[in-house]
């Protein structure tokens, strides 16, 4: 029997250790007993880091739609499936069972064919969080194309480089999108983008704004009529085991966009074995992540690992401030939601709002709450635990990575116990290292390092689409034999490892190295400030010094900014010391940040540097006018 559902603690030591004394055996028997396979594989893993070359389940083939829709229809043909809450609170939800889900899946796989789509193509999906995209997401899967889904909040410019990166053949759009009290003309954005994409010949337009949309003759057509007269059944194509199932692209620290490349049996073993577990699912639950499909964290745990678990996925088309800022919460008292999932991001949002639009409703339904994206600071997770989980939810605070396909490094609710801004222990099958500056594995505990991965995990990214080389300069050269993950990690006294942020955030200040994440934190818990970001700029003496952008709650609003000032040098040098004080800090409204949320701490190093004459392209950021305020205000 494989140990499919870990349920307490010591079953987690347990399973781990024989994950990893014995990967090959203990990823076979997951295979075998719990996925539909057209046929077994002849060898379970090879590998090679310098290459690098991953190959699980070689010599296997499958389709992921039949273990996402098929093999439920007989049990969970009823069962809701997809779940959608509009952005509108006064549009009716949607209940999309198993059974429906896989007649509109087949629908839209034979509209697919029948405009010249194959096993192999490569088709981009540019949709706002309505059921279609997720039919679109399968309906590829179903027939073998390799879908690259372009978040919907990309701009014209960024949508034509991923286009033409690999090459798309379709596009599938929408005529427009909600967003909170907005519409925005999506099918605008898409002609201007294809203006640069001569190779891509079809487009698809779903219909959710009713918009006066122009229509280029011969390449537009409106999707529900030919939906409406496809039929529903369609086979599913039978993809090998490493067959691409999808592209999706993430931005590097240079340089254009990077479409890593996924592969279809070794994704959807791993996402699926980490949704059951992380998230503790069972038959019943109502499950919720805030995520936008345009991101890993949508395929892996809005479709792909729920939907392998027949699980009930609900998906939100709206923003957390619409109508109002109690929407999220209004949203899991009306779905009775037990597992929710958002970002760091957003919860920092929502606690700087009144806490009468948490009390509000009624949220004992929640079993789970997960985060994920970036470093969750203390005060963010006492919100989130106090206001959200009333104490009772355990917080799963998930680390992994576009590239890595599935969650890395969480505790599992109700088995690993949790520390605030911890992501504990590493997931079944992972094997962590920290490494120092000079490449050098660092054993034991109470050291941090750069993190690393030292073997491979079936959902890894296989390669960089059309640039194999720089999928290796990138994760496999710093570090020999190993992936490297661009991110610096401590681990604890009991082996529990905190993700400390992007090692390239690091501030070395008089030969100290400054986490900016702590730093932050340390600004954050003073009672005045919302947010806050600080970046390195160039000293005479210190070599760096700290430049902290600082965004006031409204009760802060009002104080005097060179008293804020000195006593928020004050809490850091009590809680980090007088060596990450800042030197310069600077009271703004909003930070630039990525359509993730991930503060664009390179643009505000270069504003503290004073090279504001070369930003780069801000244009996808999510707020590109804040970077003028701070500017100016910079002087
Ligand atoms: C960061 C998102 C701290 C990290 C799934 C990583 C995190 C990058 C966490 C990947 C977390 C993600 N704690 N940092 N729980 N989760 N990160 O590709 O720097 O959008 O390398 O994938 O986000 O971002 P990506």
């Amino acid at each position: 029997m494989s140990n499919y559902h870990i349920k307490h603690l010591e079953e987690y030591f347990q399973v781990y250790r024989k994950s990893v004394r014995d990967p090959e055996s203990f990823w076979e028997e997951i295979a075998e007993e719990h996925f539909l396979w057209r046929k077994k594989w002849d060898k379970v893993l090879e590998w090679d880091f310098t290459k690098p070359e991953v190959r699980w389940f070689g010599g296997a083939q499958l389709n992921i739609t039949e273990n996402c829709l098929d093999r439920h229809l007989t049990t969970r043909g009823n069962k809701t499936a997809i779940l959608f809450e509009p952005n509108d609170p006064s549009e009716p939800a949607q209940h999309i069972s198993y059974s429906e889900l896989h007649e509109r899946v087949g629908r839209m796989a034979n509209v697919l064919k029948s405009k010249g789509i194959g096993k192999g193509d490569r088709v981009c999906i540019y949709l706002p969080m309505i059921p279609e995209l997720a039919v679109s997401v399968l309906a590829c899967a179903r027939i073998g194309a390799i879908h690259s889904v372009v978040f919907a909040g990309f701009s014209a410019t960024a949508l034509a480089t991923r286009i033409n990166d690999c090459d798309c053949k379709m596009l599938i759009t929408s005529d427009g999108s909600y967003r909170g009290a907005k519409t925005i003309d999506l099918k605008g954005i898409v002609d201007k983008a294809l203006e640069e994409c001569p190779n891509l010949e079809t487009v698809l337009v779903a219909k959710r704004i009713e918009s006066d949309i122009h229509m280029e003759p011969g390449r537009d057509h409106w999707l529900q009529p030919l939906l409406d007269s496809a039929p529903t059944d369609c086979p599913a194509e039978v993809m090998e085991a490493e067959d691409p199932l999808f592209i999706l692209y993430t931005s590097g620290s240079t340089g254009k966009p990077k479409g890593m490349v996924h592969s279809c049996a070794g994704y959807m073993i791993y996402a699926a074995y980490t949704f059951k577990n992380i998230f503790q699912y069972r038959e019943k639950d109502v499950y919720w992540c805030t995520a936008d499909i345009g991101w890993i964290t949508g395929h892996s745990y809005i479709v792909y690992g729920p939907l392998a678990n027949g699980a009930t996925t609900l998906m939100f088309e709206g923003v957390p401030s619409f109508p109002d800022f109690g929407r999220f919460w209004e949203v899991v008292e009306k779905h009775k939601v037990n597992q929710f999932y958002t970002a760091p991001t957003a919860i920092r949002a929502l606690a700087k709002e009144n806490l009468e639009y948490v009390e509000k409703y009624d949220l004992s339904s929640l079993k789970v709450l997960g985060t994920v994206g970036e470093p969750i600071n203390e005060e963010a997770w006492h919100w989130y635990n106090n206001n959200v989980g009333h104490k009772q939810s355990p917080i799963v605070d998930t680390w992994w990575q576009t590239e890595t396909g599935g969650i890395m490094i969480s505790p599992i609710p109700y088995v690993t116990p949790t520390t605030p801004t911890y992501a504990t222990l590493p997931f079944i099958g992972i094997q962590p290292a920290l490494m120092d500056e000079n490449g050098v594995e660092i054993k034991g505990n109470q050291v941090s390092g750069r993190l690393c991965i030292k073997f491979p995990w079936p959902s890894m990214a296989r390669t960089i689409w059309g640039n194999h080389a720089r999928y290796r300069d990138t994760y496999f050269s710093a570090y020999e034999n190993k992936y490297f993950t661009g991110d610096g990690a401590m681990r604890d006294a009991v082996g529990y490892y905190r993700i400390t942020g992007r090692v390239d955030d690091v501030i070395i200040v008089s030969g100290h190295n400054l986490g900016t994440a702590p730093i932050e934190d340390s600004i954050n818990e003073h009672p005045a400030v919302a947010e806050s970001a600080i970046v390195g700029f160039p000293h005479d003496v210190k070599g760096n010094a700290l430049y902290g952008f600082v965004i006031l709650k409204e009760t802060g609003e009002t104080r005097n900014r060179e008293n804020l000032y000195k006593e928020i040098n004050q809490q850091i040098t009590e809680q980090i010391g007088p060596i990450a004080k800042l030197d310069r800090i600077l009271f703004v409204s909003g930070l630039p940040k990525t359509r993730s949320g991930k503060i664009m701490r390179r643009i505000l190093r270069k504003i503290a540097s004073g090279e504001t004459g070369n930003l780069g392209d801000i244009s996808t950021l999510l707020n590109p006018e804040v970077v003028q305020e701070i500017i100016e205000k910079a002087g």
